[in-house]
């Protein structure tokens, strides 16, 4: 059993649905089974410059905020305290200030830390965690790439609100008889796209992890009006890969963007674009995350209190487990271009552009 009297949270990385649930199942879970003292620690580990600003999470401070989007403790997705940049001389300068921040979380009584954040955040907590300091990870991302979990809470939110915008786009879509591009988050993966893109009825579904072509898109186009069908639902990831002929005369702007006005140039459709941006990150969380995110809250606390530090909680067949936080950066959970996913939406018609 670890000697722990007082533990601290942070929030790091983009937001996600979920992250008060995990917030407040970690603080009623610290306080009520095991004694803890729990503190906030505001923007991610840059609330560790400032020791002042943290805050502590009592019951009443995370009563009524398991529905609500965002985190209350406040995140970034620049503060590393390893490559931490100031501006000093008016000139930007990067420091290690990693010791600091370890020295005051000390400074609080802070015996451990759950850190919640996606791969940079839990790269970080593994980085504080060399040097000393006590910390568990609990995975979190709208994307759903990491490889060390089934799934992190916020994808399941992000699918609903990808999915309700599809169904939207649908009906405005088939009255015109256009071409409809929606964008939608994964910088690196194509979870969202290929999940709601499938839930939405999308008729191509553009991932990253499969090349296309903008031809192959077109030819899609005309079969699907050679049986009277004169609008179509394209759901772009915004990481995809451009085909080599666009990659060099790139301009700015957004991928479905892009993509669009590609597609309008050789079809000689009417073609519109929808990029969701973050409202993908916001809202109440589902309750599948709600529920996901309250056990991984209690499955970190169980683990301080276990002593597994440098270790982060997960999904595996359904349950809870805790990995090896060194294993599980660094390998990102890509979508399978041969798995049964892909080939279900092949099955049913869906153009991956390739
Ligand atoms: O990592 C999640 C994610 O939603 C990515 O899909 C997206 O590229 C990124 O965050 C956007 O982050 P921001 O605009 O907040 O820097």
């Amino acid at each position: 059993m670890s000697n722990i009297h007082c533990i601290g949270i942070c929030t790091g990385g983009g937001d996600a649905p979920g992250l008060n649930a995990v917030i407040r199942a970690a603080t009623k879970a610290a306080i009520k089974k095991y004694g803890w003292k729990v503190i906030g620690i505001p923007d991610g580990f840059d609330g560790l410059i400032w020791p002042e600003k943290s805050f502590e999470l009592t019951l009443k401070e995370v009563s009524g905020i398991l529905p609500k989007g965002g985190t209350i403790l406040g995140t970034t997705n620049r503060g590393d305290p390893f490559h931490y940049k100031t501006v000093e001389n008016g000139k930007e300068i990067t420091r290690d200030i990693s010791g600091q921040v370890i020295a005051n979380a000390t400074k609080l009584g802070i015996d451990a830390i759950i850190t919640i954040g996606g791969d940079g955040s839990q790269k970080i907590g593994y980085e504080l965690f060399q040097k000393g300091m006590k910390i568990v990870g609990v995975p979190k991302t709208i994307d759903n790439d990491l490889s060390a979990t089934e799934v992190t809470f916020g994808f399941d939110t992000a699918l609903h609100t990808v999915t309700d915008a599809i169904d939207k786009i649908h009906t405005t879509a088939a009255s015109h008889h256009r071409v409809m591009v929606v964008e939608v988050m994964g910088r690196d993966c194509g979870w969202i796209a290929l999940e709601a893109g499938i839930a939405g009825g999308a008729h191509v579904i553009l991932i990253p992890e499969i090349p296309f072509t903008i031809e192959r898109i077109c030819q899609h186009l005309a079969e699907r009006e050679k049986y009277g069908k004169r609008f179509t639902i394209v759901v772009v990831a915004e990481g995809v890969k451009l085909p080599p002929e666009m990659r060099e005369n790139r301009r700015a702007g957004s991928m479905g963007n892009l993509i669009g006005n590609a597609i309008a140039n050789m079809s000689k459709k009417e073609v519109r674009v929808s990029v969701l941006g973050h409202i993908q990150r916001g809202g109440s969380p589902s309750p599948f995350d709600r529920i996901l995110a309250t056990r991984f809250g209690v499955a970190a606390v169980d683990l301080i209190a276990a002593g597994g530090f440098g270790m982060m909680v997960a999904l595996h067949g359904g349950s809870i487990v805790s990995v090896d936080v060194a294993h599980a950066i660094g390998h990102l959970k890509s979508v399978d271009p041969q798995g049964e996913v892909v080939r279900a939406a092949r099955a049913i018609g869906v153009s991956f552009g390739d």
